[in-house]
């Protein structure tokens, strides 16, 4: 029998109606409505999709979405200073620099800038800190963050079972990792030199990739029964498709789906779940507010 999907487009749609209530209750008891700030700096096409998206669903969630554009070559300097701004500004409760930024802007000179309790984004070495000790205050990184409320949500136990991480990133492979051994799992993480890889996630009951390569991970690599969690979104070339591309994950999905018992799609699948975790972060921070 295929895999079960995890649908992240509906649960994602549940986490930002859950998101509203809570931003409208903040309202209601302490007259607070959660802001997000988002700053893009230059023009790079896909990041501005991404912010638009970002902005319109604080909106849709009774937020207060803003979006700051700056030209491409604004000094690292000026960005720092805007950053001070908004750290100091009592109606911002969350601020994101999105990434990429510029050649000349040291990223994590932006990152270090951003006061922990707004660093929505969960980038801040505090909030990595929080996370990795389980301080529930620490705001953990979107993308791995809405991973976890996936496997809850499709009522995966976690606690006891082999988690497998492929990829080491900053953004989601080594957070991923803390969130799961906070969450009881046994967990190996698997990278470019790890040897002999698919007898290592032969022995995962669950599997979240998160390497960049599309459909790396091949149904000989998955044991039996796995959950089986694709982070990945690739653009393959398919001059078959309108755009002359195509979206596949780090997963052959076909092909592992016969495998593995609860799969994620691509798209559909992890991706709708970050803006709606960066959503909750915002409201959270929003609530700790002193
Ligand atoms: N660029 C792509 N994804 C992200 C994200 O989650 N946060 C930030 N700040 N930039 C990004």
């Amino acid at each position: 029998m295929p895999a079960e999907l995890i649908d992240g487009v509906a649960v994602a749609k549940e986490i930002r109606a859950e998101v509203a209530r809570d931003a409208a209750a903040l309202l209601a008891s302490r007259g607070i409505t959660p802001g997000l700030t988002v700053v893009l700096v230059g023009e790079d096409p896909a990041s501005a999709v991404y912010v638009a998206s970002k902005e319109k669903a604080c909106k849709e969630a009774g937020m207060n979405g803003e979006t700051i554009r700056l030209a491409a070559d604004t000094p690292q300097a000026d960005l720092l200073a805007l950053i001070d701004r908004l750290n100091a500004d009592p109606a911002v409760h969350g601020i994101l620099v999105q990434m990429p930024v510029p050649k000349h802007i040291d990223p994590q000179a932006v990152i270090l800038r951003i006061a922990p309790e707004k660093d929505v984004d969960g980038f801040h070495p505090i909030n990595v800190g929080r996370v990795w000790i389980g301080d529930d205050t620490g705001f953990a990184p979107c993308t791995p963050a809405g991973v976890m409320v996936l496997l809850e949500r499709a009522g995966v136990r976690v606690a006891g079972a082999n988690a497998v991480v492929l990829g080491r990133s900053t953004i989601v492979g080594k957070p991923m990792t803390s969130l799961l051994v906070n969450a009881s799992a046994t967990v190996t993480v698997c990278h470019s030199k790890t040897r002999d890889l698919a007898s290592v996630t032969r022995g995962a009951d669950i599997l979240v990739a998160a390497i960049g390569r599309p459909e790396f991970v091949t149904a000989d690599m998955v044991k039996p029964g796995a959950v089986v969690i694709d982070v990945g979104i690739n653009r393959v070339d398919d001059p078959t498709a309108k755009r002359g591309y195509r979206l596949c994950g780090d997963v052959a999905f076909a092909t592992v789906r016969e495998v593995a018992s609860k799969i994620t799609p691509v798209p559909g699948g992890v991706g709708p779940m970050t803006i709606a975790m960066l959503l909750k972060n915002t409201v959270r921070a929003a609530e700790q507010r002193a």
